[in-house]
């Protein structure tokens, strides 16, 4: 059985996964802001759930939490980076703007950051990266979230190459997620493919174990995959 701390876990895909690999007699590690999702998902799952509020942003806090949570789950195995926000808008305030590379980049490559240094000492361990299908590509209504999520995608590649040079049984996951009936979705217009939820977390947890370095959730968005790195700017710039 593992350990297995969850960022984003109050709604969609990290609740999903929460109960999942709870199901399995796994210890789950939970994270979110909003205190009373947390509490309603220790509710349901019961002993091998632990939560805490956090708003990964705030990173002095995020490092106390994370070791808090390892020290009482007693050692993480597997660290899903799961947490984050998207909105479609062409031209959004600067505030938005930043505020979601902040919880999409920034807290994402803070997160990565410490489970590396964690599982380096433990010499082993997994990483996970909720990446998407919007890495692959830039969208004049996405600006910052096809960014932050092609900057997901990249630095794991480098903490891949890194875990090689320390000689450490590190794992690096990405998932490239395509459309989710989630919170983040429900609104979203034109979308297609779209697998539910509970769908999409059990591809994910069977993906995980296999310590694959890609996974495309569905799978049939790998096939989409690429046909997109073969669409040149041009075709894009007029989409
Ligand atoms: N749904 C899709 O189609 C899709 C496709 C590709 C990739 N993804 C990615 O999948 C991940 C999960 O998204 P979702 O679809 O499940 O959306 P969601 O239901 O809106 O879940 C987002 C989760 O992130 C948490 N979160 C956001 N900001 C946070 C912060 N500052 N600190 C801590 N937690 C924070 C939220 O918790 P609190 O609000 O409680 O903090 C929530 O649990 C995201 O990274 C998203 O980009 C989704």
């Amino acid at each position: 059985m593992k350990n297995v701390i969850i960022t984003g876990a109050t709604s969609g895909i990290g609740r999903e996964l929460a109960l999942q690999y709870s199901e399995k007699g796994n210890k789950v590690g939970l994270i979110g802001r909003r205190t009373e999702r947390l509490k309603k998902l220790k509710f349901e799952i019961g002993d091998l759930a632990y939560v805490r509020t956090l708003d990964v942003t705030d990173h002095e806090k995020a490092e106390i939490v994370y070791q808090e949570l390892i020290d009482e789950m007693g050692g993480m195995d597997i660290m899903i980076l799961n947490a984050g926000i998207g909105r479609l808008q062409m031209l959004p305030p600067w505030r938005a703007e930043s505020k979601l590379i902040e919880v999409n980049a920034l807290a994402f490559a803070h997160g990565c950051h410490f489970a590396f240094e964690y599982f380096r000492k433990k010499d082993e361990g997994h990483i996970v990266g909720m990446s998407s299908m919007a890495s692959l590509l830039a969208s004049h209504r996405a600006a910052a979230y096809t960014a932050t999520k092609h900057f997901i995608s990249n630095y794991m590649v480098s903490y891949r190459q890194k875990a090689k040079r320390v000689s450490s049984d590190i794992s690096i996951t990405e998932i490239r997620a395509g459309y989710i009936w989630t919170e983040m979705t429900a609104r979203s217009k034109g979308m297609f493919w779209v697998a539910p939820v509970e769908k999409a977390a059990k591809q994910m947890v069977k993906g995980i174990s296999k310590k694959k370095n890609y996974l495309y959730v569905t799978k049939r968005w790998r096939l989409l995959a690429w046909v997109v790195k073969c669409i040149p700017e041009w075709v894009w710039n007029r989409i």
